[in-house]
């Protein structure tokens, strides 16, 4: 239970803070609380990313198809207050608009995902391609450029085609290689004079889990304990293909990089001297983390994974392992098939092991036998899962360093969020958690991590899946409610800003007036534009609570009199 759990992890908080400097790390000069002065090397690319159904609206216009998360979102009850994507941030039509603001930060690269019914509306490209939605991608693509930003280009960021779905299955479906790989051939040609890098899938995890195994996500389903696997198995190895197509195909042409954007939060054992909890926060990253990166990088699923699922599957009585296998030369095809990894990290959990009986409803979950806990002391300003822990991000980064042979990493999305009930401009929150991240980062830079790039998520607040607009993580507001959908740069804009402009955090006297100058802009005007719900607050301050303080004034003047004439009397 959740009280127990939470004592007894304040009983191994105490040991893990004594123990702590007998770690990997040279915790002696940097530790988790230490901030390092210092910065990233010349030519670190600093962006800001986004997806397509998150922020370009205009779903069925120009020949558009209809995705998964056009068809979820109209079902009522999945999103957060009924919201959907329809018109978000209009980002279809102010892309202009969206790059000056990246100019004005001095953004080297922008991160973005093409919709594949935008350009493929049935998904199938022997069917009909839209060349309006190739256009609005050109048009894009051209304006970065002008513009000097570099664009890195996500294939897929979860809208398939609903005809798809339909159709085969979605992912459940192994035909989806070959679509998928036809989809990518089409982005290569028509793009890849110009784009460089290419991210195929972003977070796979998110797809397969939350897609087919617990249903908050489009397409919905709940396929406990096979779904997500096989989801992601298919997921592999479209990746592999794609990538290999990318090699044989365009490589010598195009001279760009093919990666994938995985996504793990940090799992820390709860007691880091008890070895029941060490594999099991291992277990936690493998089975995130590991799940898709010890295929591509070294050729097959992590052991632990087999093992697991394996087992379980064997008590359940059944014949084969819920997770599939991939033959030899699947394995050999997919190992290697990645020119970068990108990464994705927001958060971290401590991890203690769970046994899990057989028999009571198998699923991904369970088939970890771990538990997940945090530590009520950690910030966590906005969504419910995202707590802010620096120090884990660090620990992630020299993870993938030993385990899949340091490799050229772009974090592709690190980033926080707040509810919709405070629109306050000056995201002080935000500012630090942006500062320490990207501190633990350059941290982890110097321990010999190969970072090349990072990427705050999101240039702009937008659709935030099942939790619609309630959750914003954009460095820029957005108003929703008004049909123009204006931006409005939050203080973290501007301290943002500074981290790109001096590559890094030069010195403690500069660094701490940043976050001053940060606020004073963000405090005058824009905080009334933008935040409506501020200046309600305001009109309700003069409405209500003026006239009720000056009706008890006049109330207690009243009774004080009386007082004072009655003594008089
Ligand atoms: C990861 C997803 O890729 C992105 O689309 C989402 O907005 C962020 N996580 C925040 O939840």
């Amino acid at each position: 239970s959740k009280p127990r759990c939470i004592l007894r992890l304040y009983h191994v908080l105490a040991l893990v803070l004594c123990v702590s400097a007998s770690d990997d790390f040279d915790w002696t000069k940097n530790e988790k609380s230490s901030f390092y002065y210092g910065t990233f090397p010349t030519g670190f690319s600093w962006g800001a990313g986004s997806s397509a159904y998150q922020t370009e609206g205009a779903w069925n216009i120009d020949g558009k198809g209809m995705s998964i998360w056009d068809a979820f979102a109209r079902k009522k009850g999945k999103i957060f207050s009924n919201d959907t994507g329809d018109s978000s941030c209009e980002g279809y039509y102010k892309y202009k608009d969206d790059i000056s603001l990246m100019k004005d930060m001095k953004l080297n690269h922008y991160r973005f995902s093409i919709s594949w019914p935008r350009i493929l509306p049935s998904g199938l490209k022997n069917e009909h391609i839209n060349e309006k939605g190739i256009k609005y991608y050109d048009d894009l693509i051209n304006m970065l450029l002008e513009n000097k930003i570099t664009p890195i280009v996500t294939l897929y960021h979860w809208d398939l085609p609903q005809l798809l779905q339909e159709k085969y299955g979605g992912w459940q479906n192994g035909s989806m290689v070959n679509h998928f790989n036809d989809f990518a051939n089409l982005c290569f040609e028509r793009f890849g004079n110009r784009v460089k890098y290419w991210i195929t899938f972003n977070n796979p995890w998110s797809i397969a889990v939350e897609g087919y195994e617990t249903g908050e996500h489009a397409p919905g389903l709940k396929l406990k304990g096979t779904g997500a696997y096989k989801a992601a198995h298919h997921i592999i190895k479209a990746h592999a293909k794609v990538w290999h197509t990318y090699d044989m195909q365009w490589r010598s042409k195009q001279k760009g990089l093919v990666g994938i954007s995985l996504t793990a939060d940090w799992g820390e054992p709860v007691d880091i001297t008890n070895q029941r909890d060490i594999e099991a926060a291992e277990r936690y990253i493998q089975f995130y983390m590991g799940w898709f990166a010890t295929p591509i990088f070294n050729g097959d699923y992590p052991q632990v994974m087999k093992d697991y699922v394996g087992r379980k599957s064997g008590q359940q009585g059944l014949g084969a392992s819920r997770l599939p296998v991939f033959s030899p030369q699947e394995k050999s095809y997919i190992k290697g098939t990645c020119d970068f990894l990108g990464l994705g990290h927001f958060t971290t959990r401590y991890v203690t092991m769970k046994n899990y009986p057989s028999g009571l409803g198998d699923s991904y979950f369970s088939d970890r036998d771990l538990a997940e806990l945090v530590d009520p002391q950690w910030p966590d300003p906005g969504s419910e899962w995202l707590y802010s822990v620096p120090w884990g991000f660090r620990r992630l980064l020299n993870f993938v360093k030993t385990q899949y042979g340091n490799p050229m990493i772009y974090v592709t999305e690190n980033g926080v969020s707040e509810k919709m009930q405070c629109t306050d401009l000056c995201d002080d929150w935000r500012m630090k958690y942006f500062k320490d991240y990207i501190n633990e980062m350059l941290k982890a830079l110097k321990d010999g991590v190969n970072v090349k790039g990072y990427t705050a998520w999101s240039l702009l607040d937008n659709f935030e899946w099942d939790e619609g607009f309630s959750e914003r993580f954009g460095l820029y507001y957005v108003d929703f409610r008004s049909k123009n959908k204006p931006r409005y740069p939050k203080a973290s804009v501007q301290f943002y800003k500074r981290i790109i402009s001096s590559n890094g955090f030069p010195n403690q006297r500069e660094v701490e007036s940043w976050k001053r100058k940060a606020v004073e802009t963000c405090s005058s005007s824009n905080q009334l534009l933008a935040a409506d719900p501020l200046i309600g607050h305001m009109e309700m301050v003069t409405e209500i609570v003026v006239p009720t303080v000056c009706t008890l004034c006049i109330l207690l003047s009243a009774v004080f009199l009386m007082f004072l004439l009655r003594g008089r009397l």
